[in-house]
């Protein structure tokens, strides 16, 4: 269970307002699109949601109880861009959270307990198709396979929400049908909720259980830091796989 809860949230810069007065209840298991006009805020938001930003003023609960203010396992993000390190392995990358999740201390995992973590990272290295390329390097992967290690990667911790900054937005539009093929069914199978921020309309409808549209209801021209975002438009949708599974 993660039911997520925003109260009344602002966040600003100096005197920049870039959010103000978000109101928002998401349950268990929704899976979130947000569209706005670039600088609206959506990525401050989603930090929010991680722990790595703080509000300037509201409140962020899950379950009823205040969000941890830094990251933890409940949580996992991937950007737009790959964050992966040139000299680690694919199957590196996957044990890596897990390494320091199991041993926080000394990094590394050992005996049976190594051998279970290599078994999951197997299995999860196989649900988004690197299984056989485990011993390569990001150098030798491609954009969608370097994006899939990094769904893997932040996956395998099962985070309870997996927030998604424009993961698709740098790939060839050639490949993003399966790249969506494989999140609805991370996000069926493991039953997280997801953010996910996106520049594609279309992409968002294919996608979520509903839609964000972030965007400033006031504006003054001649101090354009005065106001900040809000949420515009709250739009359910009918999507994602359960939908297409039902239709069938
Ligand atoms: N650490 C920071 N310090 C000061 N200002 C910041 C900081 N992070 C973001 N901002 C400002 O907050 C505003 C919102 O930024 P944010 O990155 O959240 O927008 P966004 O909606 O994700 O835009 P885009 O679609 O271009 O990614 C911008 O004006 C940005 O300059
Ligand atoms: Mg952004």
């Amino acid at each position: 269970m993660a039911t997520l809860t925003v109260k009344r949230l602002w966040k600003e810069y100096g005197n920049q307002v870039v959010l103000e007065n978000i109101n928002l209840t998401v349950a268990d298991h929704e899976f979130v699109t947000i569209v706005g006009a670039s600088g609206s805020g959506k990525t401050t938001f989603l930090k929010m949601l991680l722990g790595i930003e703080q509000p300037s003023r509201g409140q962020l609960l899950i379950d009823d109880k205040p969000i941890a203010p830094e990251p933890d396992q409940q949580r996992g993000i991937v950007f737009q861009r790959y964050s992966l390190f040139p000299h680690l392995s694919v199957m590196d990358h996957v044990l890596l959270g897990l390494e320091f999740q199991g041993a926080p201390f000394v990094g590394r995992l050992f005996g049976t307990r190594r051998k279970q973590a290599v078994e999951k990272a197997n299995e999860m290295l196989n649900s988004v198709g690197l299984y056989q390329a485990r011993d390569k390097y990001p150098a030798q992967l491609s954009g969608g396979m370097q994006q899939r290690l990094s769904i893997a990667q932040s996956v395998i911790c099962e985070p309870k929400i997996l927030l998604l900054d424009e993961p698709f937005g740098a790939l060839d539009p050639g490949i993003t049908s399966d790249m969506h093929d494989l999140i609805l069914n991370l996000w069926e199978s493991r039953r997280m909720t997801i953010f996910m921020i996106t520049h594609d309309v279309q992409e968002s409808f294919k996608l979520g259980t509903r839609l964000l549209v972030f965007d400033k209801l006031r504006h003054d021209p001649q101090s354009p830091e005065a106001y900040g975002a809000s949420i515009t438009y709250d739009i359910p949708l009918r999507n994602g796989k359960k939908t297409q599974a039902s239709a069938a």
